[in-house]
């Protein structure tokens, strides 16, 4: 909260720009609205968003509502994600598929990013359509690859980058840019706002998987394992599978190979055995150390913005990528 002081109202505002959005006159569209109104998150995005346009320049009223698009975005692709990954905690709630079922959850999904396009075209401005527009196309693309990619433990780090940086760090990146741009930020600047996210969104995603392997799910407040379950391969299980001892690389690989489907979950003790190697291997710490380059990095973009409280907010955003423990 306190990183999000400077633009605690705007803030406030976007949350009531993305709930006036999702209002349907269909009485149980409605109901299903008002799950993911009373759902918030952490407003990552949206605070990105802000922050940047403000260290760049004065916010305006299409910050919010570029904000509200972003975090509604971000929203449809967590409630597909949780079908995808047979999730049944999110933000420390049911998640969508739990209590209304796979095909509600899918479509409840189409109905946010429908509206999240909605809302941008209010806009009337081609630049941001455009976009989020090819944001969108970049995530789809990044869980497509992901899904391709399920079970392939040759998997290489460069397509792991690939990847997260699509699936997740597109999304951030955008924030930022757009951000900036609406704040009338030079060029140069807006680029430099657009590799912040970037970084720090790749930082956040190596984190996040980082969690799901070593997080305690009250306190993330979300499914974990999943990733295990699910066998996708992540930063730490690449890392290990290529420089383990052979005989270490041969038990890894017993211990991650199908079963893949949820029903079949792994024991709580198979993941502790999985979590064990990996610390042996260094590889736990070779993912923390990648995340933390990449926050640096993520730093070092903001040494042309002037000092003051949004520049002092971004800085500690990205550190958080590193400390948060949900
Ligand atoms: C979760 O994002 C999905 C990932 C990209 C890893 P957040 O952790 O920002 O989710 P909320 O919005 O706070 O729930
Ligand atoms: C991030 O992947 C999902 C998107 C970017 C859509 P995860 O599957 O790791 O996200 P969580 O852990 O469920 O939040
Ligand atoms: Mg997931
Ligand atoms: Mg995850």
């Amino acid at each position: 909260m306190e990183l999000y002081a400077p633009i605690a109202a705007d803030l406030r505002a976007v949350e009531e720009v993305f709930d006036r959005e999702i209002l349907s006159d269909v009485a149980f569209v409605n109901e299903l609205c008002e799950r993911v109104r009373s759902y918030r998150g952490k407003m990552l995005r949206p605070a990105l968003l802000l922050l940047t346009g403000q260290a760049c320049g004065k916010l305006t009223p299409q910050h919010r509502v570029l904000a509200a698009v972003v975090e509604m975005v971000h929203m449809a692709t967590l409630v597909h994600d949780d079908v995808l990954d047979v999730a049944d905690e999110r933000r420390r709630q049911p998640t969508i598929n739990a209590t209304e079922g796979n095909v509600s959850a899918v479509l409840l999904g189409d109905y946010l990013i429908s509206h999240a396009f909605h809302l941008c075209s209010s806009l009337d401005s081609q630049r941001a359509s455009r976009l989020v527009g090819q944001t969108t196309n970049i995530v789809c693309e990044g869980e497509l690859m992901q899904n391709r990619l399920r079970g392939r433990l040759d998997m290489t780090e460069a397509q792991y980058f690939d990847v997260i940086r699509r699936k997740t760090a597109a999304l951030t990146a955008t924030a930022c840019e757009l951000g900036a741009a609406f704040a009338d930020a030079a060029p140069p600047c807006v680029q430099a706002m657009r590799k912040f996210g970037d970084c720090a969104g790749t930082a956040f995603q190596i984190v996040d998987d980082l969690l799901d392997l070593v997080g305690a799910q009250e306190e993330v407040g979300k499914t974990l394992g999943r990733d295990l379950d699910l066998c996708k391969p992540t930063l730490p299980i690449i890392h290990a599978l290529a420089t383990a001892t052979p005989d270490a690389q041969q038990a890894l690989h017993r211990l991650l190979q199908v079963p893949c489907e949820p029903e079949h979950a792994r024991a709580v003790a198979h993941h502790a055995r999985v979590r064990e190697m990996l610390d042996r291997c260094g590889s736990l710490e070779y993912a923390w150390a990648y995340a933390r380059r990449l926050v640096n990095e993520a730093v070092h973009c903001l040494a042309g913005l002037p000092v003051g409280p949004a520049r002092t907010s971004l800085t500690r955003m990205a550190e958080f990528v590193l400390q948060r423990s949900y």
